[in-house]
């Protein structure tokens, strides 16, 4: 069952039907302002950090799902009916809904006793600021007078506080209204010089500032008292629950149409500046009222939108593909790669399942979103790698976490997760391969941001490598630490008191606990470190980092290898964990899918057992989980893990941010034909048809599926802010339709489905456009390459010499 469409040509997915099994949501903003908004126009907004600086309350698991919002209510004066436009909060059966999710905006709208309104949400390039475009239309045959309503609840800004800390919170709330103009300003008078603005375009007929004049007493946001009355009250917050609520009447002929926006937005004054006259209490407002008037005026709006819309194609329009699968087609062009930008931003700070308080911007999730995403913002891109490094510790060690508003680690959450540092290199070469930039490597970047203690970031990769070469443990193993990829896998942790965070209690100083998975990455990165030192003239300095890995190869060949796959892990007994004489969990997808992926055993046959022993054993029709048998019960050694019910989460879930090392795994075997079979199953938008049970949204990935040890087998959950997004498109960009960015130039090595005739793509890459097409003449996978119609030696296209923009290259497969 579908709860909507995909329509491709407007880059938007369109939902027919407001009841979708779970909200399915969209992003507003892609710089530093941010909301997330669902279908029935549940969500919040926040400037740069969803904890610290949060601009408008939601409520999580709330029954129903999905409360708090940008609301409109519509009211019918001669009836007195009224009803929300979005479906929510109201909840009043409505004709012809819809929503439109797109590329940064979402249109929410419907039809109900012949009055027609949708409500355009989306948040200009380079404001602090999102704008709502309410279109009402009189589709009846006699005038209708209608009063149109807003309504948002602030929230006083640190999220985490506004939700516990009542006996402060319901003294604090303050604000200010001006000529229409609702001014949150909350610890403004103290210690704050930002404030909130709620505006809108028309005369207003009334507003309401304090939650309980608006919803009235014991009543909810589906039936506020003002609404049902017809009138607002213009309440003034003091303390208690500060509102914006906006009463618009209209009275509209036949056929009329008429627009009102209305604005919410943040803005910073100079300390020196907060109030006006100085010495008073005022808000000074004179800043900020320049970019009120500009957007509520609606030609501006839609120029900003049209802007926002031109920023888009031009970002999606880096990398275009055209192949047999629409569903590759149309998570390549358009899902993904947005899904992408989505992770950059919020990594997994927030969502309708990540409630923005309890995780900042992750060391290794960030580093890995790199990926999906460099090729889209290198500048950008460039920051984020410079950010994440100067959280790194001196150790060569990483914070997990750190707060995007301070940009500082967060030491509630802690460090000691041992793959962490390799990351950093991951991320680093990703971003040299898509740019050449080879001048990042010399910036100065501190250490746990001490000044004073600047290094060249190159120096931090090398900390990064050498980090791991001090923590082996008793096979020659990297020690675990707190955890690696797996966040689960706590070996060193033996927690027996209900409640504790496996993720952040003290762990023993594990001695013993090593990870092949981390082995694996260890591998991988001092590859790509080695030729990123080659490059720079270090050649005695590679080679060191040549002979660590091969030394470390023949580690993972003696001590990691189990016979018919990778082991995944010793615990802090020195027993082995990922093993066929293991109870349970006897095979893990990680140390397999990632060790293949990072060509271990290509040469002597164990990368191709691995692969399929992970078919066998780990392989189901919604995609391949992570371990099996699933944890029946917990176990102390292996701690949160086997918390987990089985066939949830890291317990042989469906851990969809794994899947594509092993459809890399596949592609470096050469069969395409079981990489776009992996890629196809977890494939959202292949999953459409089965929308009831797969439930999160058909147009991005979510973090899990759940496995086939759980009862509800196929369902997914946590979507959008997964590392799913980056390795997915980079394994199908990158690996399968094979157009992958090398430090020498851009190489074309697809690994497709046999009955594939070919594909055409264009790639915009350091500045060239290249039009690839691939012909498919044998089954095979050998490449014969022309480029601008001549014949090339090997599949990597250096970039022109003589400065062309625009390439041709034709594949000739067989
Ligand atoms: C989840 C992991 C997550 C970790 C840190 C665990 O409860 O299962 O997926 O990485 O928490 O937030
Ligand atoms: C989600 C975390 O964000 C990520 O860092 C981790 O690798 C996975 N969970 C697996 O535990």
């Amino acid at each position: 069952m579908k709860f909507g469409y995909f329509d491709d040509r407007n880059r938007e997915y369109v939902i027919t039907q407001p009841d979708t099994p779970l909200p399915w949501i969209n992003y507003l903003g892609c710089q530093v302002y941010f909301g997330i908004i669902s279908n029935t126009a549940g969500g919040y907004s926040f400037y740069r950090d969803a904890r610290l600086r949060r601009l408008t309350r939601y409520r999580y698991n709330n029954a129903p799902f999905d409360l708090g919002g940008r609301y409109v209510y519509l009211r019918d004066r001669e009836s007195g009916q009224f009803w929300s436009p979005s479906w929510q909060p109201t909840r009043r059966e409505l004709e012809n809904y819809s929503c439109r999710h797109g590329m940064g905006y979402t249109v929410i709208g419907s039809t109900l006793g012949g009055i027609e309104a949708h409500t355009r949400y989306f948040v200009p390039l380079d404001e602090n600021l999102e704008v709502w475009q309410l279109t009402v239309t009189n589709r009846r045959a006699t005038k209708a007078q209608i009063s149109a309503f807003s309504s948002i609840e602030f929230c006083l800004w640190d999220a985490q506080d506004d939700a516990t800390n009542f006996q402060r919170n319901f003294n604090t709330g303050q604000v200010e209204v001006e000529q229409g103009v609702i001014y949150h300003k909350t610890e403004y008078r103290e210690r704050r010089d930002h404030f909130a603005y709620f505006a809108c375009s028309e005369p207003l007929a009334g507003f309401d500032t304090q939650r309980e004049a608006f919803l009235g007493r014991y009543r909810g946001w589906d039936s506020p008292a003002a609404v049902q009355a017809g009138q607002l009250t213009n309440s003034i917050a003091h303390g208690w629950a500060p509102m914006g609520a906006h009463q618009v009447n209209l009275d509209l002929a036949p056929g009329e149409t008429r627009q009102i926006v209305f604005l919410l937005g943040y803005h910073e004054n100079p300390v020196d500046q907060k109030f006006d006259p100085p010495g008073s209490q005022t808000i000074n407002k004179k800043l900020v009222k320049p970019t009120i008037a500009k957007y509520l005026n609606p030609l501006e709006a839609d120029a900003a939108f049209e802007r926002l819309r031109q920023y888009w194609d031009s970002l999606l329009g880096i990398f275009q593909v055209s192949t047999p699968d629409i569903h590759t087609d149309r998570m390549v062009n358009i899902w993904n790669a947005y899904q992408c930008m989505a992770t950059f931003n919020m990594s997994r700070s927030a969502s309708f399942y990540e409630s923005g308080i309890g995780r900042g911007l992750g060391f290794r999730d960030s580093n890995q979103d790199l990926l999906g995403f460099v090729h889209m913002a290198p500048a950008r891109a460039r920051e984020r790698i410079l950010d994440l490094a100067a959280t790194q510790l001196p150790t060569g060690g990483a914070y997990h976490q750190y707060q995007p508003l301070t940009k500082r680690g967060n030491n509630d959450i802690g460090g000691g997760f041992n793959d962490d540092p390799h990351w950093l290199i991951v991320g680093v070469s990703a971003y040299l391969k898509e740019t050449g930039d080879w001048s990042i490597l010399d910036e100065p970047v501190p250490y746990d941001n001490e000044p004073g203690s600047e290094q060249p970031l190159y120096n931090h990769l090398q900390r990064s490598f050498s980090y791991t070469l001090a923590r082996l443990g008793p096979h020659g193993l990297p020690l675990i630490g707190r955890a690696d990829w797996n966040d689960c896998l706590n070996l060193n942790c033996f927690s027996d008191t209900p409640g504790q965070s496996f993720q952040t209690t003290t762990n023993k100083d594990g001695k013993v606990a090593e990870s092949v998975f981390i082995a694996g990455l260890f591998v991988h990165a001092g590859r790509e470190l080695a030729a990123i030192a080659s490059r720079r003239g270090l050649a005695a300095e590679a080679s060191h980092y040549i002979g660590e890995t091969e030394k470390m190869l023949a580690v993972i060949r003696e001590y990691g290898w189990d016979g018919e796959w990778f082991l995944r892990a010793y615990d802090d007994f020195g027993a082995k964990i990922g093993s066929k004489d293991c109870d349970e969990g006897k095979i893990f997808i990680e140390s397999n899918g990632f060790c293949v992926l990072a060509g271990i055993g290509l040469e002597d046959g164990t990368a191709l057992k691995a692969m399929d022993a992970t078919r066998e054993h780990l392989a189901t029709k919604h995609g391949i989980v992570v371990q099996q048998p699933a944890y029946s019960r917990y176990y102390l050694n292996l701690g949160e893990i086997s918390s987990y019910p089985p066939g949830y989460k890291e317990n042989a879930g469906i851990f969809c941010h794994v899947n594509p090392w092993v459809m890399i795994g596949e592609a470096r075997l050469g069969r395409g034909d079981a990489a776009h079979d992996y890629y196809s199953r977890i494939n959202p938008s292949a999953r459409e048809e089965i929308g009831e049970l797969h439930r999160c949204e058909p147009y991005v990935y979510a973090q899990m599926i759940a496995g086939k040890d759980a009862p509800t087998f196929g369902e997914a959950k946590n979507s959008w802010l997964t590392g799913t997004a980056a390795w997915n498109y980079y394994a199908i960009a990158q690996w399968i339709l094979g157009i992958r960015t090398t430090l020498d130039g851009l190489q074309i090595a697809p690994v497709i489905p046999g009955n594939w005739p070919g594909f055409t793509a264009t790639r915009i890459f350091r500045g060239v456009t290249y039009k690839i097409s691939i012909e498919r003449q044998g089954e095979g996978n050998r490449i014969a390459l022309t480029v601008d119609g001549k014949p090339i030696e090997g599949n990597i296209v250096a970039p022109p010499a003589d400065g062309r923009k625009e390439v041709t290259i034709k594949g000739i497969l067989s």
